[in-house]
């Protein structure tokens, strides 16, 4: 091989020195902007971390005290841990298949509203009941939290079936469950009520009877085929009603307990007790009518005592017994307590109360639907009436 010579080998070898300085200035800058640029990125990351923990902290602290709230206000009678018909036909709350299709409003609208006719109460403070928005949004959140599936937005689609033709199948697969037109029973839920059937689109209808609620007796319909579960949406939607008075957000608030005892000047009733705990309401209307000394505890939510109630009795509800208990009388007076599940939340009070060493209590047996059904005496709060 012939030698290169030295002029061109100089040339050359100058020509490379002069490349591999760029090489190396272009490997600096591109190391100095992804450095500069990675130390950018990492400062986004850690700002964004710690406004997400911050925001995870939050979230988590709503959750905590909606658990709380869920606990005291709710558990009676869906269940510690949401289970459901721990009293009456409380459903699920901690359903997965129920939790992907209730949304948050709808969740929001449900407790704040409840369900009139129901034994679900209207929770809100606007209806007079115990509960705040921000309380509600904690409830709110901590329901959400036990969603362990994506939700599913179940779309708009209004139902292209006949309510006559869904009668037929309602009367044949649905009715011995949720009732003669979707009122409810002691077995399930009300498919009927107003306040439900605003809050819910066809579509949720159509989720749940095609799936069911799995875990629950709400079995899955999907066998019935599309045009048939059409025609039963038409035929629940076909069924609303209003069950009851609506609770109006004018009521006066509750009074204190300084009008607690009923004819307090009158002789002691004689009360013969079922199983030592249940009074028959018979006994107590022919007490009430006789004029005779006793106090009869309301142990519902207060909105509900505000909208009917069994006359002289006073909102004792089953979720603040603590600060009230002290207000009794210890002096053998007569206790009652009702509510309408017919005995969970009056069983609680009653229990409660003979724990606080009151002996002279008992649950009014056949609770305030049974009351009401009989045409004994009742009252309302007083309607705030604004100029
Ligand atoms: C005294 C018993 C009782 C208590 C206490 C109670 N509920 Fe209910 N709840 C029910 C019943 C019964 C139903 C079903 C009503 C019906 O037939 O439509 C219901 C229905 C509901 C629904 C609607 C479910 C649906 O699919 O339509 C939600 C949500 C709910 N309750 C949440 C709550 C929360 C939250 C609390 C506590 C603040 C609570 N409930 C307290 C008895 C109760
Ligand atoms: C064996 C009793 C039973 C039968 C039969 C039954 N259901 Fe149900 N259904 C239930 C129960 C219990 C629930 C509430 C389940 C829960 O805890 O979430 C329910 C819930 C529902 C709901 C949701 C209500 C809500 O508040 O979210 C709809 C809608 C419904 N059923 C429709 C139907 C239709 C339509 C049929 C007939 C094809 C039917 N069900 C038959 C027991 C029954």
């Amino acid at each position: 091989m012939r030698p290169v010579a030295p002029p061109l080998r100089t040339a050359l070898t100058h020509a490379l020195a002069a490349l591999s300085r760029g090489v190396l200035l272009l490997l600096l800058i591109l190391g100095a902007t992804s450095l500069t640029s990675c130390r950018r990125a990492r400062a986004v990351w850690h700002r964004h971390s710690a406004l997400g923990r911050a925001q995870a902290a939050a979230a988590h602290r709503h959750i905590v005290r909606g658990r709380a709230h869920y606990l005291r206000y709710c558990a009676l009678c869906h269940g510690s841990e949401g289970q459901g018909y721990a009293a009456d036909h409380a459903n699920a709350l901690g359903n997965q298949d129920f939790l992907a299709i209730a949304s948050s409003a709808f969740l929001r609208d449900a407790i704040a509203n409840g369900r009139p006719g129901t034994t679900m109460s209207a929770w809100s403070r606007a209806h007079g009941g115990p509960l705040d928005p921000p309380v509600i949004n904690d409830l709110v959140a901590y329901l959400r939290s036990r969603a362990r599936r994506p939700f599913i937005d179940v779309g708009p689609r209004r139902s292209t079936g006949t309510a006559e033709a869904g009668a037929r199948v309602w009367n044949d697969r649905c009715l011995n469950c949720h009732g003669t037109r979707g009122q409810g029973t002691g077995l399930a839920t009300s498919v009927s009520n107003p306040v439900f059937l605003h809050a819910v689109r066809d579509g949720y209808l159509r989720h749940t009877i095609t799936h069911g609620r799995p875990g629950t007796p709400m079995l899955a319909f999907a066998s019935l085929g599309p045009a048939a579960i059409e025609d039963l949406i038409a035929f629940i939607r076909s069924s609303e009603h209003v069950p009851g008075p609506p609770p109006p957000p004018n009521y006066e608030p509750p009074p204190g307990l300084d009008r607690l005892i009923i004819n307090p000047a009158g002789a002691a009733p004689a009360f013969t007790l079922r199983e030592g705990r249940f009074v028959p309401a018979e006994q107590v209307a022919r007490a009430l009518e006789q004029n005779r000394k006793l106090v009869i505890l309301d142990a519902r939510a207060t909105s509900d005592w505000s909208t009917n109630h069994i006359v002289g009795a006073m909102p004792f509800p089953f979720y603040s017994i603590e600060e009230m208990a002290t207000r009794l009388p210890h002096d053998g007076t007569w206790i009652l307590a009702y509510c309408a599940c017919p005995h969970a939340a009056s069983g609680h009070v009653v229990d409660e109360l003979r724990r606080r060493n009151f002996p002279h209590t008992a649950v009014i047996d056949e609770g305030f639907p049974f009351w009401t059904a009989h045409n004994f005496p009742t009252a309302h709060a007083a309607i705030i009436t604004t100029p």
